[in-house]
């Protein structure tokens, strides 16, 4: 091949750099925070043009339902019955879009008949350049630690040289309007674990005291996430006088959105499910009717079966909405019993998403974040799940059964423990003893998952560590959790100049106690306790030499030309 006529003879040098391999996470551009609901509104983007429910590329026969394909519109339920697969799970619109919509089929196997399922979610794109605002400022710097000098000696004393000090930054609720938190009044709000009231008394949540009867004495406790099942006696002739069957009786009065308030928030019904006596499910198109038990050949139907209580409340401890979601059902005649189930679940309000706690590795000091698994992959889940790991608080009594509901989150890189003290009486039983100590140790909801950095997102499902929990138990009948161990293992991720801490593994670790009967009269105190501890398990930097660039010539053949 000669080199075309015209051009200079010239030397083709290449030369081989031995580059250092790019970073393997970019970091996120900072967007300014300059105001959250600022970013909010900017964040919005524009509806999108296709409707991805509606888009079916293995539609293919005209008016016929295609074999196995979920998203035909002429396929009836029959016919999903009958599919062994979805050939087409996912149907995505536009790829060019940072957030994109996605309908996700499957076929529900377990159910009787096999019932095809729909679902359609938000994606995040991974392929494409998008910017992400962010809403804690502190988070997008490392922070270097104060080293006590002459200078800042006094200072410093003076914040951490007392019995006890606050480890949190100054700044930690950045968004809430710290200077002037509401007038805290007993009775202006709602604090955990008291009675959600009602005109008349408090909410109600059945749930087998004593025996596995349904007491209707059980009060719904603010923020206290609980499920009971209990059984209910029935006749199937005075059904529609038994007030526990009817809808009315869960629905009946208003809670108070503030304890001893006159503001009332209505209980509205969310849904209604109606079982059929083999067990099949259908929801009702219209939930504003209200349905109540009658008798009708031999049955007795629109019986509650379940109530699925949830409450909306403002981080002002104010209860703003109030729903629940019904599961009516026939009963024969036959029946002298059924068992009701209720469940009641509390939600914050425009939960804000939990500030960020370094960018993108953990900053020592910010607390842990930590959440719950997405639902259904690979759907973002909504960010206001996540939170923070936290663990047990101790309190000044040290007594564990009033610290119930106080946490503390967990610092990063900070080693913690605490604890409290139980006091064991010869009456207390085993199982609810157990599961109330677990409670203690673990809070009312103890996450999945944990952000494995201190900028993760809720959508980058790689991005979360699971937590382990591990049991450590003797064999006996009447096991006690007495301890909560959490280990949080860590690496220096990035290069060696500015390391970024990351978490790879966590592990939760409940060790039980065998509890022994005490004497009728005796009693005895056990420690509880929980702890933390952070583990550095990155490999020592090996110092190493870079191999020697080397330089490759090639000489164009008529290089030479005239002179050969
Ligand atoms: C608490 O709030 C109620 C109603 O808003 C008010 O009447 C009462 O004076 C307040 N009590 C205190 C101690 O602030
Ligand atoms: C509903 O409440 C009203 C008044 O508060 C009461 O008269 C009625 O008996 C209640 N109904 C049921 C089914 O509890
Ligand atoms: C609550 O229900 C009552 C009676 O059904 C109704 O008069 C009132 O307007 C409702 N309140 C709200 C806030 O919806
Ligand atoms: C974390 O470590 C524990 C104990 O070494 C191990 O059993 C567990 O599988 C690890 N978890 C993950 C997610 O690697």
């Amino acid at each position: 091949m000669a080199a075309p006529p015209g051009l200079p003879v010239f030397f083709v040098l290449v030369l081989i750099l031995l580059l250092p391999p790019p970073p393997l996470r970019a970091e996120e551009p900072a967007a300014e925070p300059a105001d959250t609901r600022d970013a909010a509104r900017v964040h919005s983007a524009p509806a999108p043009l296709t409707d991805v429910a509606r888009l079916c590329v293995c539609d293919l026969l005209v008016a016929q339902c295609d074999v196995n394909c979920c998203c035909d519109p002429d396929c009836s339920a029959e016919d999903f019955s009958l599919f062994t697969t979805c050939s087409v799970p996912v149907v995505t619109g536009d790829s060019q879009l940072c957030n994109q919509k996605a309908a996700v089929y499957s076929l529900d196997v377990e159910a009787n008949p096999p019932e095809r399922i729909f679902k359609l979610i938000d994606q995040v794109n991974p392929s494409i350049f998008c910017i992400h605002s962010t809403n804690y400022k502190q988070a997008l710097y490392l922070k270097s630690p104060e080293i006590p000098t002459p200078e800042n000696f006094d200072q410093l004393l003076e914040k951490f040289g007392g019995a006890s000090f606050r480890a949190e930054p100054d700044s930690w609720d950045l968004d809430t309007d710290a200077q002037n938190p509401p007038e805290a009044n007993e009775t202006s709000r709602y604090e955990y674990g008291v009675p959600v009231q009602t005109e008349d008394a408090f909410l109600r949540l059945p749930s087998p005291v004593v025996t596995s009867w349904c007491s209707d004495a059980n009060p719904a406790g603010f923020l206290v996430n609980q499920a009971t099942k209990c059984i209910r006696s029935v006749s199937v002739e005075k059904c529609d006088s038994i007030q526990a069957l009817s809808m009315l009786f869960y629905i009946n009065s208003s809670i108070l959105a503030v304890p001893k308030s006159s503001q009332m928030v209505n209980i509205t019904v969310q849904s209604i499910v109606v079982q059929s006596l083999n067990g099949m499910r259908t929801l009702l198109s219209s939930s504003d009717v209200l349905r109540l038990p009658m008798v009708l050949d031999d049955l007795c139907i629109n019986a509650v079966l379940g109530v699925n209580y949830h409450i909306t409340h403002t981080d002002t401890g104010e209860i703003i909405e109030a729903a629940a979601a019904f599961v009516l059902g026939a009963i024969s005649k036959e029946a002298l019993s059924i068992e009701q189930s209720f469940e009641i679940s509390f939600t914050q309000e425009n939960a804000e998403p939990v500030p960020l706690s370094g960018n993108p590795g953990y900053v020592v000091g910010l607390p842990v974040r930590a959440g719950f698994q997405p639902q259904g992959y690979p759907s973002p889940g909504s960010s206001n799940k996540h939170s923070q790991l936290t663990i047990l608080q101790g309190t000044s009594t040290q007594d564990c059964l009033a610290a119930q509901g106080a946490r503390a989150p967990v610092l990063f890189g900070y080693n913690m423990i605490s604890g409290c003290k139980l006091r064991i009486t010869a009456a207390m039983k085993c199982q609810p003893l157990a599961q109330t100590l677990l409670d203690v140790l673990k809070g009312q909801s103890f996450p999945e998952y944990v952000a494995s950095f201190g900028n993760s997102q809720a959508q980058d499902v790689l991005d979360w560590v699971p937590i382990t929990q591990l049991h450590i138990s003797e064999q006996s009948p009447c096991q006690i959790p007495v301890s909560l161990g959490i280990e949080v293992k860590w690496t220096k991720y990035g290069s060696l100049v500015n390391p970024q801490a990351r978490i790879v593994n966590v592990t939760a670790t409940i060790t039980t106690t065998t509890l022994k009967q005490l004497p009728s009269g005796r009693e005895r105190i056990i420690p509880i306790t929980s702890s933390v501890v952070f583990t550095d398990i990155s490999a020592p930097a090996e110092p190493s030499y870079k191999a020697w660039p080397t330089i490759n010539i090639k000489l164009p053949f008529d290089f030479f030309y005239p002179f050969v």
